[in-house]
């Protein structure tokens, strides 16, 4: 096997070894999972080093994007040195499923690209008030009334199940968001009385609002959804939702303001909201679980347990989102960062440098404070995608924010970043995923023609 300079040739007689310390091929990715590898290629061997398995998997992801390919079809991989380790613990993507229905294939290969772009968490956004794709065991009519077609437009238990089991072996947790109170009214013809009726005068007007707080069997009904839910996420954590509550149905209707005036809340449907919210976070940790929750939360002053963890989202309103995860942050919280990077927005040119050059430390604060940040997500909201176009929405911008959230704080060179991110874009189009053109330019004919 000739090894020419500085690079070595790959062949069946020199193959890659892996070293990986602890076992753990059987256990599930989690906030804590170690991810840091080394991987050295030289005259001698090619060798990657690991603590665990999760780091092995990024190091095979670098090992792969450094092979490459001369003229003449010989596969080489230059010499290198690489101690490589994630700046951010959480590295997530969230995809909405509720706006509209995404086939279980769109998300299994979105989990495929999430790899090799080292993201670690797969946020899905399950349900929202258009439908209701997630097939409860307990509470069927909730798809069965809920979704778009229970036929054909939801996800089943074995769905679910693929769906956690393929992002295991990709080293991606599955963070499993059901938003309550707001956002809710495809529950609503599934589970009667749970949302509610608002009032226009002294009459229901017929419409729905958010989940009736007022009511015992809003929370009975939450222990046994809930209790469903923290079995068939294996993760640590369940993301809770709790944003854009809109408090105009709560004040039409006559239960809701004896309620409150029973609870000696005033006028002030903040309370109520938290009162609810509280309820919630406690039936989940009763369940043994931690939580994730939008940031009207604690924008709202609802009373967490000190381990909630806070995402914002918010670009403005009630301040610039930096204000924000300063303001999260010293209050104890840890944080995660999204308001940048909602790439469901979009606009004509290379809009990936701005989502590129977010520094999420850039608050004023404490090294404590920005200890608490424990990363960000990127966000693909429904209302305008579904499989037909998800993939060049998504890739390669998305790339953008998984670099920021690994690399070196350093690291923001965007000359370099283009480079590298307009050759990855080709390498995806070898893959087989139809990412989108970064500028003008061409990827190599046999690429394109794949
Ligand atoms: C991962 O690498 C970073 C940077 O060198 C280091 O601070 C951290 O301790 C490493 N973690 C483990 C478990 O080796
Ligand atoms: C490998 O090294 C050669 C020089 O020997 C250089 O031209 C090439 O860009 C390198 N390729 C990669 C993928 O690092
Ligand atoms: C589900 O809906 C059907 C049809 O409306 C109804 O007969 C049934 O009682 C509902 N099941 C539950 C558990 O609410
Ligand atoms: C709801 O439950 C609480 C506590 O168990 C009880 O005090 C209250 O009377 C119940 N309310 C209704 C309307 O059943």
């Amino acid at each position: 096997h000739p090894v020419l300079a500085g690079k070595r040739h790959m062949s069946e007689k020199n193959s890659l070894v892996i070293l990986v310390v602890t076992p753990g091929c059987d256990q599930f990715p989690s906030l804590e999972s170690v991810e840091n590898y080394t991987l050295t290629v030289n005259d001698e061997q090619c060798f990657l080093l690991s603590e665990t398995v999760w780091g092995a998997l990024r190091g095979l992801e670098t090992f792969s994007q450094l092979v490459w390919r001369s003229p003449e079809g010989t596969f080489y991989i230059n010499k290198t040195e690489i101690e490589d380790f994630p700046r951010f613990p959480h590295r997530g993507l969230l995809l909405d499923t509720s706006r509209h229905y995404l086939p279980l294939a769109s998300i299994l290969d979105t989990l495929d690209v999430m790899a090799y772009n080292k993201f670690n968490v797969f946020h899905w956004h399950l349900v929202d008030d258009s439908s209701f794709p997630y097939e409860s065991f307990t509470f069927p009519n909730l798809t069965k009334k809920g979704s778009y077609n229970p036929a054909t437009h939801i996800y089943t238990a074995q769905d679910v199940k693929e769906v956690i089991e393929y992002a295991r072996l990709r080293g991606i947790r599955v963070l499993a968001e059901f938003d309550t109170p707001g956002h809710t009214l495809s529950w609503g013809p599934g589970v009667p009385g749970l949302l509610t009726p608002c009032y226009s005068g002294s009459h229901p007007s017929g419409t729905f609002g958010p989940v009736n707080p007022a009511l015992n069997n809003t929370y009975e009904f939450m222990s046994t959804f809930f209790l469903e839910i923290s079995s068939v996420f294996p993760d640590f954590y369940l993301h809770l939702g709790g944003d854009e509550v809109d408090f105009t149905c709560w004040k039409s209707n006559p239960d809701i303001q004896a309620f409150m005036k029973k609870k000696g809340f005033g006028e002030d449907f903040k309370k109520l909201e938290s009162f609810y919210i509280q309820t919630l976070l406690d039936i989940v940790s009763a369940y043994g679980k931690g939580y994730v929750v939008w940031q009207e939360v604690f924008d709202n002053k609802v009373k967490v347990q000190p381990d909630t963890v806070i995402q914002v989202w918010r670009e403005e309103m009630p301040v610039r989102y930096m204000k924000e995860m300063e303001l999260v942050t010293s209050a104890g919280f840890r944080a995660l960062l999204s308001a940048p990077w909602y790439l469901n927005h979009i606009t004509y040119g290379p809009d990936w440098k701005n989502i590129y050059m977010v520094e999420p430390l850039a608050f004023e604060g404490s090294p404590e404070q920005k200890a608490l940040v424990i990363g960000g997500e990127a966000c693909m909201w429904g209302e305008y995608v579904d499989s037909t176009n998800l993939v060049p929405r998504l890739w390669p911008r998305a790339g953008a924010v998984a670099e920021r959230l690994w690399s070196n704080k350093m690291v923001t060179n965007l000359d370099f970043a283009y480079k590298r991110l307009a050759h990855f874009r080709c390498e995806l189009l070898r893959r087989g995923v139809q990412a989108q053109p970064l500028s003008v330019g061409y990827c190599d004919v046999e690429f394109e023609q794949t």
